[in-house]
């Protein structure tokens, strides 16, 4: 299943594409959903239709439409969850129930307030980009008569979603997010409390993993013998190296947190698995993650065998279906094209097929740095440690004498620039720029001591690496023009790029930053990861934490509001009026800053985005504003 943007219209469209591997046929069809799943058996596809505000279940076959049901007329629950965290959509083993994840109805979340009240009571949701998520449901379709109902005996004061059919489809496992004594946000967020459990179809539900720790991503075995999840630690790092668990009758750990990769080796797991990962046989489970500056796919074998399957760029693992993988492969100058290959067995060589060439390719020139932070810079704690950047050329025919370069900033802070295909690196290359992606400490795929490294160092650590990185690019190749420097980011990555200007007043030319954390002792009390504001800094966090002026200050001191009096750059801002992670105020305080001091300073306001600015529209008037501004500037 496919989506892309159509600027006309302005919306993402779906469609799914399927492909004959025997006579290379590839048919392309309309879907009007993000959310659908085959069945394993007879090939049905369910789907969730959107028509007028309202959510149909189709169930289609190769006859056409066999079934469908209107959710919304039969008013057993609220909306159907359709997003990453929560949602599912998994078929019974006889298929003819379906299971997923709705929001309560109202009259039922609410069964002890009397009527009127309660319409303003405050509700808690789960946070960025899950607002419309408060109250999630287990729910079961019995497709033979229609019935759908809500799953009883979910403890109260967690919520579940990713549920799957445990053997004998008689019970669900599912993860619980608890809700603690009030919500954090979940988004981008693998260090929430939550637990594995079981339910049937009674009522009755056991929890299946430890106190105390963050799971997700369960996934069963084609035998039904063996769950594997995701584990990592609850607070710290807003998104850290995690286990890969176990259970098959006891609980063991496959694959632990690496702290230190060693080159060319595995260097942790740090994402969410694909719904399918499994091989055939219940033995060996495949799936994809970062390493240094690429995204790999790995292969791991009971007994712990790990090896890189190839050396793409960048392979992502999209599923393995009775041990046909489907990977997505791109680098920066190559949009995505999908291969499949089966799983060899061992010792047995892989062969992939390319089902499709990529529609264009780009001449431009990419290579990977590796980078060691000078010696003043190591980090006294986590010493030795070195990161790495990927830095993308344009076309040589663009370009005449020197290339402006881009430094291009990923936000998080843990997460990863891979050398992988991403259209804002490849336009900004077609228009002539250079573009630089800097993974500095504290980045994915560089092991959980480098993740750890940041913490209580933002601000500084990760404002000379970048800054480290640029030097070094502009060392190594010297077309780069040192003169038409400009710095790009979001979130984390806007707080850096403001940083940078801020603090190296002489060397950047220009400065275009979304939704920027300015401020973060402003930012304290507004945003919905509150934890991550306080461990970011160095402080422990706990639920009933009162600020108190030391914290307060620490965050103030690590803010790039507190070079503002020196931003020579131009800077254009770019905020999302609905943002919950970083207030839309936070960009607002630079700006004041800036028209004070009578400095440039530009301001796009997105009434109706949130943190990611990923409307349809608001993406190609980001891109198109950017471009302008970098090219009024450099
Ligand atoms: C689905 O049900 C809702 C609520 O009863 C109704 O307004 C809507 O027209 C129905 N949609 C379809 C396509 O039947
Ligand atoms: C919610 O209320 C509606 C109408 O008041 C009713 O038809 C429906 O059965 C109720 N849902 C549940 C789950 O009780
Ligand atoms: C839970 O674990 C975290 C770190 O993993 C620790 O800081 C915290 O104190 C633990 N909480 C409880 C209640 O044990
Ligand atoms: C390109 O990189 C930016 C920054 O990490 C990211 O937000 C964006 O989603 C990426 N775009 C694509 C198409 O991968």
């Amino acid at each position: 299943d496919w989506s892309q943007t159509n600027l006309v219209r302005g919306s993402r469209v779906f469609y799914s594409q399927q492909w004959t591997l025997i006579t290379d046929i590839c048919v392309s069809l309309l879907l009007l959903r993000s959310l659908s799943a085959v069945s394993p058996i007879r090939g049905l596809r369910a789907v969730i239709r959107e028509t007028g505000g309202h959510q149909l279940l189709e169930i289609w076959d190769c006859h056409g439409l066999r079934k469908c049901l209107n959710l919304t007329a039969l008013n057993k629950h609220g909306r159907l969850y359709e997003d990453a965290q929560f949602g599912c959509l998994s078929w019974s083993e006889c298929e003819n129930k379906l299971l997923y994840v709705a929001e309560k109805s109202r009259n039922t979340s609410k069964e002890t307030d009397d009527g009127e009240s309660d319409r303003s009571v405050y509700c808690e949701d789960w946070g960025e980009a899950l607002t419309s998520k408060s109250s999630p449901a287990i729910c079961v379709v019995n497709l033979q008569n229609g019935a759908v109902s809500v799953l009883q005996g979910v403890p109260p004061g967690i919520s579940p979603g990713q549920a799957l059919w445990a053997p004998g489809s008689q019970s669900v496992v599912f993860v619980g997010w608890y809700h603690e004594p009030f919500r954090l946000g979940l988004k981008f967020c693998s260090n929430r409390r939550s637990a594995l459990f079981k339910l049937d179809l009674e009522g009755h539900c056991e929890c299946l993993s430890g106190d105390n720790l963050s799971v997700s991503c369960p996934r069963l075995s084609p035998d039904g013998s063996t769950l594997i999840y995701l584990q990592g630690q609850v607070f710290g790092p807003h998104n850290q190296c995690l286990s890969l668990d176990l259970k098959s009758g006891k609980t063991s750990t496959l694959l632990d947190v690496v702290n230190r990769p060693q080159p060319g080796e595995f260097a942790g797991v740090y994402e969410a698995l694909p719904s399918r990962c499994w091989s055939a046989d219940s033995q060996r489970v495949v799936f994809s993650s970062a390493r240094r500056n690429w995204k790999v796919t790995s292969k791991v074998v009971c007994d712990l065998d790990i090896r890189g399957l190839d050396t793409v760029p960048s392979m992502l693992l999209l599923t393995v279906q009775r041990d046909l993988m489907v990977v997505c492969c791109s680098s920066p100058n190559t949009p995505p094209t999908l291969r499949v290959g089966f799983l060899p067995s061992a010792g047995e060589a892989l062969t992939w097929q390319t089902l499709q060439e990529p529609v264009m390719t780009f001449d431009f020139h990419w290579t990977v740095l590796d980078v060691t932070p000078p010696p003043g810079q190591d980090n006294t704690q986590y010493s030795g440690l070195d990161f790495g950047a990927v830095l993308v050329k344009p076309s040589p025919a663009l370009s005449e004498g020197r290339i402006p370069l881009v430094v291009f900033i990923h936000g998080g802070p843990h997460s990863q620039f891979p050398a992988e295909w991403n259209c804002t690196t490849a336009g900004l290359a077609k228009l002539g720029f250079a573009v630089l992606m800097v993974n500095y400490r504290g980045s994915t795929g560089f092991g959980q001591d480098s993740i750890l490294s940041l913490i209580g160092q933002i601000g500084s650590q990760d404002v000379k690496d970048v800054q480290t990185a640029v030097l070094t690019a502009l060392q190594n190749d010297l077309t780069l023009d040192p003169k038409r420097l400009a710095v790009l980011g979001g979130s984390h990555g806007g707080f850096l790029s403001c940083h940078l200007v801020g603090q190296y007043p002489d060397f950047y030319r220009v400065c275009a930053a979304r939704n920027p954390v300015i401020n973060a002792a402003t930012l304290l009390g507004t945003s919905d990861i509150v934890d991550w504001r306080y461990t970011s800094v160095g402080f422990q966090y706990s639920y009933d934490q009162i600020p108190t002026s030391e914290a307060l200050a620490a965050m103030l001191e690590k803010s790039p509001i507190t070079h503002a009096a020196q931003i020579k750059a131009p800077v254009l801002l770019m905020l999302g009026g609905k943002d919950r992670r970083v207030s839309p105020h936070q960009g607002l305080e630079l700006y004041k800053a800036l028209k004070s001091r009578a400095s440039p300073v530009r301001l796009l306001w997105f009434a109706e985005d949130g943190h990611s600015l990923s409307r349809v529209d608001t993406q190609a008037n980001c891109f198109l504003n950017t471009v302008l501004w970098l090219f009024q500037h450099l």
